[in-house]
């Protein structure tokens, strides 16, 4: 399959290389509207695509048969629609959408056209959080106290520095795939509050986000970009979970690359080779992002609670199975 991958920035790297080593995908064309980010990244991979500085623009480039979408998170709506109304599957990063509406929208119009729509989950999905989380079904019973502190620093920190409430919609959404592997009862009411802290980085934010949910359970979250790297914990954060006679910890070492640690490739390569195999199975053709739409929930009252600087309710996400 031929793929356009549209938005040439940091994280662009690990996907070119995780395609690179699986092949089933090539990359024809290179969409952003910084050129020299764009060819940079081929001549790095020794790739020789396409530009354009929009997607509509390489639609006339090249035959495409995939998007995959590295934008920053407030152009995934706009830049993911655009591809499956022209009839393209769609590979994304996180978070799918910034609201629920617009995520069951993309979810709905993936349905209608029988087009792959799946995002990325690396963290929720990463070995060594799946073994805790496993401890702790086993172990403990509900409600559960859980706090997860998730203290980031950052090379490069691109769209970031502009982005509002960058910690909210870019890094918390990380958070939201792991709670909900630990508490599987229904979210009921968030508060979240996001500081900017600029006179460290233009880009440095702390949240502090409280998440009650329908069986009693209380998740609370402090997470940031900071600037030194002796205070940064691993980036799949520290997470602490108690229950009545339970309690169980995870905090791997910050300087470990997540993921690289475990047995087998990194989380986010094992995700994105479970997105080319579901682009290749044989049947219907499945929308993954589906099972993300309570994140996006997450995210969605987050982000009205920020703004309104009072609690927020979740919505109830609606079944969107087929
Ligand atoms: N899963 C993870 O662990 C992880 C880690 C880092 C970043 N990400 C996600 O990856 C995405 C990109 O992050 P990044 O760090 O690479 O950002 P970045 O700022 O380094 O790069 C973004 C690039 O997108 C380009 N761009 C902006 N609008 C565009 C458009 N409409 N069409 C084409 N290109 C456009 C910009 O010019 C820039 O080159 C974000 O959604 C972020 O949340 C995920």
């Amino acid at each position: 399959m031929k793929a356009a991958l549209v938005g040439c920035g940091a994280i662009a790297s690990r996907w070119i290389r995780s395609l690179l080593a699986d092949r089933r995908i090539e990359i024809v064309v290179l969409v952003d509207p910084d050129h020299q980010a764009a060819q940079a990244l081929a001549d790095r991979y020794e790739l020789s695509p396409a530009f354009s500085a929009t997607l509509e623009d390489a639609l006339a480039l090249a035959p495409i048969d995939v998007v995959v979408n590295l934008t920053p998170p407030d152009h995934h709506y706009p830049v993911s629609r655009e591809a499956l109304s022209h009839g393209l599957h769609v590979l994304t990063e996180k978070p799918l959408t910034l609201n629920l509406p617009d995520a069951l929208d993309l979810v709905h119009l993936a349905q209608e056209r029988g087009l792959l729509l799946a995002v990325m989950q690396n963290r929720g999905a990463d070995p060594g959080f799946l073994a805790f989380r496993d401890m702790t079904r086993h172990g403990g019973l509900p409600p559960f106290t859980i706090t997860a502190d998730t203290l980031v620093t950052l090379p490069g920190p691109g769209f970031r520095s502009s982005q509002h409430l960058p910690v909210t919609t870019d890094l918390a959404v990380h958070a939201f795939d792991q709670v909900r592997a630990l508490i599987t009862a229904p979210p009921t009411e968030i508060a979240c509050i996001e500081t900017p802290t600029g006179f460290l980085a233009p880009h440095s934010s702390i949240a502090v986000i409280t998440v009650h949910f329908a069986d009693g359970s209380l998740f609370t979250y402090r997470g940031g970009y900071i600037v030194d790297p002796f205070l940064r914990t691993n980036a799949n954060g520290e997470w602490r979970v108690e229950a009545r006679g339970f309690a169980a910890r995870w905090a791997p070492d910050p300087a470990a690359n997540p993921g690289l640690a475990e047995a087998g490739p990194p989380a986010y390569q094992r995700c994105i080779a479970a997105m080319v195999d579901a682009l290749h199975q044989p049947g219907p053709v499945p929308v993954p992002a589906i099972d993300n739409l309570g994140s996006i929930a997450l995210l969605d009252a987050a982000l009205q609670s920020a703004a309104s600087r009072r609690p927020a309710p979740v919505p109830e996400v609606p079944d969107a199975r087929p």
